[in-house]
């Protein structure tokens, strides 16, 4: 027997539910997180999704795992959390795992529906590298790089793509497991351009790296080269001295007048030129200058005039000598 009213009443509820029902609906169920993605750098493994956006109350997160061997879902470290992020790093030997993850909303007692993942192995999803240059030795044909392993692995393989930098022409070298690698048969003092990159090897697969940034070097110069540098420096040392010598040679030459004038005593002028040069119009400076210039020629020829003199001098009279000699043998015959 229906009760009177309750066509009313149930009329009257549809007409509310008709008339707000995303308010009643996001009070059941919080919409998911959006844009739930991996990322991975060198086994550092970053769950990030977008803000769940409510008008009150601050949503909290929490995310699970589960493993390819273990079905069940798993709390991790990030359980009821604020950030839109959870770190989820994990050993070193468990690198090799499938792992999937699932994260979801939570409001109170509200819970949005779980977002999962794409299965993720670290071995082969994490971008490894690229390994940092530290050093780089150059010879005459060759450059030397020594990087850092980019993670603490032992099946870690770098390899060097290079080119001459004038060129575009590219080489590689083979993968080698040493942080130190060589660029061989290069030419001396050429710049060369060289990037480089890691990989792992996982079971059959491998995950090779990224390129690094491109880094530039010059090899060094041959030993005849450098020789032959020496040798143009030599010389080029040599040609200054001379030169400079010159210079100096010629510059005490041309100050000669000033030196000799710092090592004579004071030139004391007569007193009747003293008298002669208060004379407005003096001839007498000239004649003197003249003078001056006279006896600097004199200086400088004296010397020679006179050994050619006493040369002359000891030849007359060694030939007077001579003549006197013959005369008195000749007198001492007749
Ligand atoms: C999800 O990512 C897309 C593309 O990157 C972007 O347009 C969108 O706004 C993101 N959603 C949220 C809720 O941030
Ligand atoms: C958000 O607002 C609704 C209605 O206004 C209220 O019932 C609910 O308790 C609020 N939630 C929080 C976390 O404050
Ligand atoms: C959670 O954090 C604690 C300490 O911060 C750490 O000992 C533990 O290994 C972490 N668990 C997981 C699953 O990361
Ligand atoms: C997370 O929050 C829920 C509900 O608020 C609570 O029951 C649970 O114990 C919390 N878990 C942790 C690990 O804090
Ligand atoms: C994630 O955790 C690892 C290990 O605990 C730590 O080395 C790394 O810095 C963390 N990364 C971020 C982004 O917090
Ligand atoms: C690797 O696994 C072994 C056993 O499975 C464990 O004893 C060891 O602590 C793990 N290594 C690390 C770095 O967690």
């Amino acid at each position: 027997m229906p009760r009177p009213g309750a066509a009313p009443l149930l009329c009257l509820l549809q007409l509310l539910s008709l008339l707000e029902p995303p308010a009643a609906d996001s009070l059941l169920q919080l919409p998911a997180p959006q844009n739930v993605t991996i990322y991975s750098n060198n086994y550092q493994n970053l769950l990030r999704w977008a803000p769940v956006k409510l008008d009150n109350g601050s949503v909290l997160y929490t995310v699970q795992s589960r493993t390819g061997a273990d079905n069940r879902w798993v709390e991790m470290n990030c359980t009821n959390i604020t950030k839109t992020e959870c770190n989820f790093t994990h050993p070193d030997n468990k690198s090799y795992w499938t792992i999937t993850l699932r994260v979801r909303a939570e409001l109170g007692q509200v819970k949005s529906d779980w977002v999962e993942t794409n299965k993720f192995v670290a071995d082969q999803n994490t971008i490894i590298g690229p390994p940092v240059i530290v050093n780089v030795d150059s010879t005459p044909d060759s450059l030397f790089l020594s990087f850092l392993p980019p993670v603490n692995k032992n099946t870690l393989q770098y390899l060097v793509r290079y080119w001459e930098k004038s060129t575009n022409e590219q080489h590689e070298t083979q993968w080698t497991k040493n942080t130190r690698t060589g660029l061989l048969n290069l030419k001396q003092l050429t710049v060369y351009c060289f990037q480089i990159r890691a990989k792992v090897q996982v079971l059959l697969n491998e995950n090779i790296g990224p390129l690094s940034e491109t880094y530039c070097h010059k090899t060094a110069a041959s030993d005849a080269t450098r020789a032959g540098f020496v040798v143009v420096i030599f010389v080029v040392a040599t040609v200054t001295v001379v030169i400079l010598a010159i210079v100096c040679f010629l510059f005490t030459q041309k100050f000669n007048q000033v030196v000799k004038y710092w090592f004579q005593p004071p030139f004391n002028i007569p007193e009747h030129i003293k008298e002669y040069l208060k004379d407005p119009d003096m001839p007498v400076l000239e004649e003197l200058q003249n003078n001056c210039a006279e006896e600097d020629l004199w200086d400088s020829l004296s010397v020679v005039s006179n050994a050619e003199g006493s040369q002359t001098l000891i030849r007359g009279t060694l030939n007077t000598n001579v003549h006197s000699d013959s005369r008195s043998i000749e007198s001492e015959k007749t």
